[in-house]
């Protein structure tokens, strides 16, 4: 039995246009519980309008209220910029719907907490979107250290880097700006990916130290003249993390320059008694640690397409982008449907959150020049 699902989205831009493509390849997907279709678009970008509408989506609208006042739509995609957040998510949840929001789930710390508090006092069904750790390989590297492979934790290293801001002359858009994008800059944009599977490994930092770089402080603007671009680019946060058996060192990069990286999701866990990395450079290929014969060994694992929902590619077969983001909806909508069992589920708001704790506490970082525990 599958149950239809019809999805309205708010923000049809890079995001929205994903998720339109995504739900008509949705017949690769085996025995899913659920069948959505995109019925809706809000959003008040003319040319963005014109797209959803020849792509064959019934409604589109620049008012967003359309959408959360619709009893015919049972699931949101909120796709917008970072300042939008906050009321599209209290609005979405005081609605009664269910919805997948984007990254980093509010502007700022407080934002979160005021959409975390009412999302957790409610009976809407969220998940934030963070697809990256969907990718076999990173699969197989959790379910690695999950396993016990590591043994006494040693280090452990993620990341998200970015390279096209190397272009100075690259326009200024509402991800450049603090006043859209938020003060966390690349942190907001990009952190969620390095957060959510660490966060999901159990990994809390308990201290956070940040190198935050603004290497460029102007970009052209809409008539080409230099407009302040004030976000911060690159973030390393240097981390601490307290376990039972004491503590470790953690390392979460999110980069927009980093030369050479064009989206480069990355997770490295290393131990006394194995490790593993994964890294979307070398998608097809997953690197373990460990002892063969009494010799230390890094070996090469291919995990092929299996993927958290099962799919009719074949297992040979390679994965990418938009396999990640199929997998992350499948798994969205099959745990929405009581369905999704054991297998690893979307980042959660509280997921969200403690990465909103984590960034807030790099920014105290950066003005003190200390380590500073997240609150
Ligand atoms: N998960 C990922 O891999 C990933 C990648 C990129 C961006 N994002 C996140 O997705 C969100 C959107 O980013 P994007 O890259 O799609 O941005 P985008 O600029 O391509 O699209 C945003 C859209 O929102 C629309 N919009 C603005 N105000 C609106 C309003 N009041 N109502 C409805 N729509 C409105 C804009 O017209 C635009 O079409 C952000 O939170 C961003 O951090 C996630």
């Amino acid at each position: 039995m599958t149950e239809p699902v019809r999805i309205g989205v708010v923000g049809g831009g890079l995001m929205g246009r994903e998720l339109l493509a995504l739900t008509r390849r949705w017949t690769a997907l085996v025995d899913h519980p659920s069948r959505p279709e995109v019925v809706a678009l809000a959003d008040p970008a003319p040319a963005v309008q014109e797209w959803w509408t020849a792509a064959g989506v019934g409604t589109v609208t620049d008012d967003y209220r359309r959408l959360l006042d619709d009893p015919g739509i049972d699931v949101l995609y909120l796709a917008v910029p970072h300042d939008l957040h906050e009321r599209l998510y209290l609005d979405a949840v005081a609605a009664g719907k269910d919805f997948l929001g984007e990254k980093p789930f509010g502007i700022d710390l407080g934002a979160a907490e005021r959409i975390v508090a009412a999302v957790e006092a409610s009976s809407s069904f969220v998940r934030v979107s963070s697809e990256l750790p969907f990718f076999p390989g990173a699969q197989r590297a959790a379910a690695l250290v999950q396993g016990g492979l590591l043994g006494e934790v040693l280090e452990v290293r993620s990341g998200l880097l970015h390279s096209s801001d190397l272009d100075r002359d690259k326009p200024l858009n509402w991800k450049r700006r603090q006043a859209t994008c938020g003060e966390l800059g690349v942190m907001g944009d990009l952190g969620m990916h390095a957060a959510h599977l660490p966060l999901r490994l159990g990994w809390t930092p308990s201290t956070v130290y940040a190198l935050l770089d603004d290497v460029v402080r102007t970009r052209p603007g809409p008539d080409g003249a230099p407009q302040p671009c004030d976000t911060w680019d690159n973030a390393v946060l240097a981390l601490t993390v307290d376990t039972d058996r004491g503590r470790f060192p953690m390392l979460w990069e999110t980069k927009r320059i980093a030369p050479g990286e064009s989206n480069t999701w990355y997770f490295e866990a290393y131990g006394m008694a194995g490790g593993v990395r994964f890294s979307t450079r070398s998608p097809q290929t997953l690197q373990r640690f460990g002892l063969i014969d009494g010799e230390q060994a890094w070996s090469e694992v291919q995990p092929g397409h299996r993927s958290v929902w099962p799919t009719v590619t074949g297992a040979i077969f390679e994965f990418g982008f938009p396999d990640a983001l199929l997998q992350m909806w499948a798994v969205f909508l099959a745990e929405r449907a009581g369905r999704l069992g054991d297998r690893f589920g979307c980042a959660t708001p509280r997921e969200a959150l403690v990465s909103h704790r984590v960034f807030a506490a790099a920014l105290a970082s950066h003005r003190s020049g200390a380590a500073v525990a997240p609150g």
